[in-house]
């Protein structure tokens, strides 16, 4: 079966209901103990989803989506107006994690999918700052912390996609299953994703 990106959404969500007894990133009644912070993107369905879902609203955690992009912000603002579980930040995810903003101190989700492809020193770059910013919210909040890193393979041959993975491995500290690892087709259906669930304390 394909996996689609609400699928994998969704699974994100399953994955600490399922393991709920092993960390604190929920409360007992489900809902978030914590900040879910993703890369927003057009309407923000993941905040959405969470509104479905029952994780939101929450008197302990709320959804933080950054985005770059004003105007994709703008969206999320218009399509939420009067729901009030969610903060908009606007800037690059990546120095607001180096810098330690406080809009992000409670955060014990980060859902950093990006277009951003699996190759070169972009991304190689990137890693060590966003497992820096997962291990710091681990041992701040000992709650456990739930990193989803997912990037695009466009251009990415089998040789930068393993060096990728290996690159992934060595920042996490151990060996990850290739079970753990999913790829599914981008909504044009002519790149994929490849996408993994990384846990931090559970
Ligand atoms: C793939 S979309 C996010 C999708 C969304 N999380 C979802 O579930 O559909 C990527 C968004 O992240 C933004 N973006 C990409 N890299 C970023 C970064 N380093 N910091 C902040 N925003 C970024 C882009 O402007 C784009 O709107």
């Amino acid at each position: 079966m394909t996996l689609s990106k609400h699928d994998t959404r969704l699974q994100t969500i399953r994955l600490l209901q399922h393991t709920a007894g092993q960390h604190a990133l929920l409360d007992r009644a489900g809902r978030l103990a914590c900040d879910w912070v993703e890369l927003a993107g057009d309407r923000a369905p993941t905040y959405q989803l969470l509104l479905d879902e029952r994780l939101l609203p929450s008197e302990h955690g709320r959804f933080i989506g950054v985005d770059v992009d004003r105007r994709v912000l703008e969206t999320c603002r218009v399509k939420y107006a009067t729901r009030a579980y969610a903060s908009w930040l606007e800037g690059d995810l990546v120095p607001l994690v180096v810098h330690g903003a406080p809009e992000l101190a409670n955060a014990g989700v980060l859902v950093f999918d990006s277009w951003q492809a699996a190759r070169g020193a972009e991304i190689a770059d990137i890693l060590p700052h966003l497992f820096d910013f997962a291990r710091r919210q681990h041992a701040r909040a000992g709650a456990g912390f739930l990193f989803v890193l997912n990037v695009c393979l466009r251009g990415v041959g089998d040789k930068e996609a393993r060096r990728y993975r290996e690159q992934v491995e060595t920042h996490f500290g151990c060996t990850i299953p290739s079970a753990a690892w999913e790829s599914y087709p981008t909504a044009s259906g002519k790149n994929k994703m490849l996408l993994t669930r990384l846990r931090f304390g559970f």
